[in-house]
């Protein structure tokens, strides 16, 4: 994770960003102490830290850092030159960690924003930040295979943000945020599909964290709330207000290091 110490809406690339609806950066400090401590303190998970940078507001958005998997990290190529400074910052905090197997593709790539490890298949999304092309530099390099997903609504431009992993067996989409084809690959080869509702959709509930047993959602999601409580999980609401005025949320908060 980042500190939001720098977060503010600078530039405007997504449809949720308008550099006349800024952040609240007191209440943005707020609420992401809160999912730290939801991490760390509540659930134990072990959360490590990459330092911010003034003038790079996105940085708090660590799922852009990369994908890291079997201990090879993919990092970012960014679409927009206002995010692409980011690399260099997250390739360091990579190799200070001790990480030394490290591609950068040729092609645009938004790291887990784009790219989703569901058991031994990686879901990747385009083409808003993402490339296709970059799809075949992930399965060449991490080994794996990987189906490229097509997504059809710019609010939703990133592939976290309505697709959202939730154990071996099950995934939950918003549906119209795909093309129809891509819906199909999805129930093709997810045995359980939870669909959720629009309104769960535009305050970000796909775009949660878990461990399987555990889930930690944006509060207001109260469709997918219940489905995770029927299905036995323990359910973490929590506000990302401010960081949804910048087009994220809670997983686009957290880099799995998995
Ligand atoms: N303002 C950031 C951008 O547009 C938000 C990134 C959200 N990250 C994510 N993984 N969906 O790039």
């Amino acid at each position: 994770m980042c500190e939001p110490k720098f977060f503010d809406i600078e530039y405007e690339i997504n449809p949720w960003m308008h550099t006349d609806n800024q952040v609240d950066t007191q209440l943005a400090q707020i609420q992401w102490h809160r999912l730290y401590q939801i991490y760390s303190q509540q659930l134990g998970w072990k959360v490590k830290l990459v330092q911010p940078v003034e003038h790079l507001p996105d940085m708090v958005f660590t799922a852009n850092g990369g994908i890291v998997y079997k201990n090879k990290v993919v990092l970012p190529n960014f679409r927009h030159p206002d995010r692409q400074p980011e690399t260099e910052k997250f390739e360091s905090w990579f190799k200070s960690a001790g990480y030394n197997d490290i591609i950068k593709p040729k092609y645009n790539f938004e790291g887990e924003g784009d790219a989703l490890v569901w058991n031994d298949i990686i879901f990747a999304g385009y083409p808003w930040r993402s490339d296709k092309a970059s799809h075949k530099e992930l399965s060449d390099f991490l080994g794996t295979q990987v189906i490229s997903l097509q997504l059809a609504d710019a609010r939703f431009y990133h592939l976290d943000t309505c697709l959202t992993i939730v154990d071996a067996e099950t995934v939950s989409i918003w549906p119209p945020a795909f093309t129809a084809e891509s819906v199909e690959q999805v129930k093709k080869t997810v045995p359980n599909v939870i669909e959720a509702s629009e309104e769960d959709a535009l305050v970000y509930g796909l775009n949660a964290m878990t461990d399987t047993k555990n889930i930690v959602v944006p509060e207001g999601a109260n469709g997918l709330i219940k489905a995770y409580r029927d299905k036995g999980m323990n359910v973490f609401p929590t506000p990302i207000t401010e960081f949804q005025k910048s087009g994220g949320g809670v997983k686009c908060l957290t880099l799995e290091l998995r």
